[in-house]
């Protein structure tokens, strides 16, 4: 059930997270899929309703800084980033608090000796977390493994008759899930990009690398096949094949289509540009909703124009990467 954000529904909102039930609410970044992050019951729900591996951990999101620290331990660096950086799409991974206010249980954080915790922008996602007093547990409100949802109607989309209360709040304004910045080692790591990017941490942390797959995989979620569509992916595509349903990005009229002629005289269900001006963050907003809509389009094939990989645009490439991986069984 859709209800429009406002103070009676997030005060419903929040009375379904503290008696254990799920709220999928918007974030900055992406819709979450939440429940109370110190209850094991309601966050087995989260795992059931998204059919996610429970190897998998989940992201907690806190109100502030203050109540973060109920959860996790900040050493300096941590401190710093968050100064600097929340609220933000920045979820930080740090030691447990063996003494904290709040207690982690290990299905939140699938047994793990970190958590991953952010403190989002979003007025109504903060309004929710301040109103349960309890930190939630919110991965992206899709089933495992698909498209991120940034609208309450992909959220409802995603889980039919089986979706939850789902506060809405528009378009999310970033539209792609937080980065993840592994401060619980000695050396920095990004673990997954975002808006947030290594130009961004820099100032604050020093060096920072992107965690490799080789060392211990922190992110389990982060090899798999992802953000997929049903419909197969071309990446870097340079032209449309007959049948093919094109995600363009910047100017499109040089973008032959076979036996039609350019890009922009295609079916309009066939084709979908994500910022005609090649603006990044505009592409990044457009990203989940477009391959939404080009998937259920009944297209063969969705050909990608390439992306620069610069600022969001790296977070960009590595989102349509993982949704181009094909099913291995
Ligand atoms: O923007 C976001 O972060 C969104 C919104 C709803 O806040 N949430 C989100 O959650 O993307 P999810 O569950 O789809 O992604 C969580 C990622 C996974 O890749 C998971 O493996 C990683 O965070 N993660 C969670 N806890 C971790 C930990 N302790 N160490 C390393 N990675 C962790
Ligand atoms: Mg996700």
């Amino acid at each position: 059930m859709i209800k429009n954000a406002d103070t009676n529904t997030i005060r419903e909102a929040a009375e379904l997270i503290k008696s254990g039930e799920l709220v999928a609410f918007p974030t900055e970044t992406v819709y979450g899929l939440g429940a109370d992050a110190t209850n094991i019951e309601a966050v087995a729900k989260i795992y059931a309703l998204k059919k996610r591996p429970h190897f998998n951990p989940l992201i907690i999101h806190a109100c502030d800084l203050d109540m973060a620290k109920q959860i996790a331990s900040f050493d300096e660096r941590a401190l710093l980033v968050a100064n600097a950086l929340w609220p933000g799409p920045l979820t930080l991974i740090l030691p447990r608090c063996p003494n904290c206010k709040f207690t982690i249980p290990d299905i939140t954080s699938a047994g793990l000796n970190t958590v991953a915790i952010r403190v989002p922008v979003n007025r109504i996602a903060r309004d929710l977390i301040e109103q349960s007093q309890l930190p939630i547990a919110a991965p992206s409100a899709n089933i495992s493994g698909g498209t991120s949802a940034t609208t309450a109607f992909h959220v409802a989309d995603s889980f039919g008759d089986k979706a939850p209360f789902i506060l809405a709040g528009g378009m999310c304004d970033v539209g792609l899930e937080s980065t993840i910045l592994d401060l619980s080692i000695e050396k920095p790591a990004i673990l997954r990009s975002g808006a947030v990017t290594i130009d961004d941490l820099v100032p604050y942390i020093g060096t920072v690398s992107f965690g490799s797959p080789s060392e211990k995989i922190k992110s389990p979620g982060q090899l798999q096949r992802h953000y997929a569509t049903n419909t197969p992916l071309r990446l870097n595509a340079v032209d449309v094949k007959k049948g093919e349903a094109l995600l363009a990005f910047g100017k499109t009229q040089f973008v032959g289509h076979e036996e039609f002629g350019f890009a922009h005289d295609m079916p309009p269900a066939f084709f979908k540009n994500l910022s005609k001006e090649g603006d990044l963050h505009e592409a990044a907003n457009h990203l989940f909703s477009y391959m939404r809509d080009l998937d259920k389009a009944g297209a063969s094939q969705i050909a990608v124009m390439p992306i620069p990989k610069k600022g969001i645009g790296i977070a960009i490439n590595d989102r349509l990467q993982r949704a181009a991986v094909q099913d291995t069984d």
